[in-house]
């Protein structure tokens, strides 16, 4: 008889539950391998559309495609066992209407086994996650900074740093708690904005360069593994791993150079 191991993974409602308690966990991931080291130190694992930037050397995120969301879907997801999968929404996939955004979100759920979608902009986009959640789709927002809209926004620039910009960042808040997100990303917010967001509503705000008042954080792994080669100012680097993929592929070389390579005790054995 075989004896399989079942892990229960995270779901939306566990994270929504987390409002005012442990501060959530978590981490971009966009691949099966780096999935599965995050896994179990993350409460959820976004694949998020900065894979495009990240990992395919676009200028922004605008030009993600739904399939490569998909395939990189559904790599976190084998790579993975305990953290929920939220997998971004791209940019074209869901604005045009409600219908749209369900036929798309619910491939992504089909195809890539995922526990959720995220997607970006708050009040006008209230119906559509209201939509999503009513027929089975749980929805994370994003909000602040949102990075699809680079082109009408203009730059990368933190939001709500005048005092008057706070009321319509607040209402789009509400609003996407009141539509049913479980829960909403922050990202480039001042602090005092990120903190009245996050005493306002029911539902846990996730920061990104949004400070610690968020009832959770997200970093992008790349950023602070140290393999990004320009950060955001906000970010910690937690690690050098950049300056140890250089010298480790520095060694291959100078071994391939010099004919050390490969140590006489790696060579296939030749069976004749
Ligand atoms: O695409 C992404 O990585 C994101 C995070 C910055 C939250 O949306």
């Amino acid at each position: 008889m075989s004896v399989q191991k079942q892990v229960r993974r995270l779901t939306a409602p566990d994270i929504a539950s987390r409002k005012n308690g442990e501060p959530v966990v978590s981490l971009t991931a966009y691949h099966a391998h780096t999935a599965g080291i995050a896994d179990k130190y993350c409460d959820f694992l976004l694949v998020g559309d900065s894979l495009g930037m990240v990992m395919h050397g676009f200028e922004s995120t605008v030009p993600v495609p739904l399939e490569l969301m998909i395939m990189h879907g559904k790599a976190v997801v084998r790579g993975s066992e305990r953290a929920l999968v939220v997998v971004d929404m791209p940019f074209g996939a869901y604005e045009e209407s409600p219908a749209v955004a369900f036929r798309n979100a619910a491939r992504i759920m089909k195809e890539t086994d995922c526990g959720a979608v995220k997607l970006e902009g708050g009040a006008h986009m209230a119906e559509t996650i209201s939509y999503l959640v009513q027929r089975g789709i749980p929805v994370m927002a994003h909000i602040g900074l949102t990075p699809q809209s680079i082109n009408t926004i203009g730059g990368f620039k933190t939001q709500g740093r005048q005092r008057d910009q706070w009321a319509a960042i607040e209402a789009d808040a509400k609003a996407v708690a009141e539509a049913g997100a479980f829960s909403v990303v922050l990202e480039a917010m001042a602090e005092p904005l990120a903190s009245r967001i996050t005493r306002s509503i029911a539902i846990p705000t996730i920061g990104i360069g949004a400070s610690a008042a968020c009832d959770g954080q997200i970093l992008v792994m790349e950023d602070m593994l140290g393999l990004s080669p320009r950060v955001p100012k906000f970010v910690k680097e937690f690690g050098k791993v950049g300056r140890a993929i250089e010298r480790a592929i520095k060694l291959y070389s100078q071994d391939v150079r010099t004919r050390a390579f490969p140590a006489p005790e790696n060579t296939y054995d030749v069976k004749d």
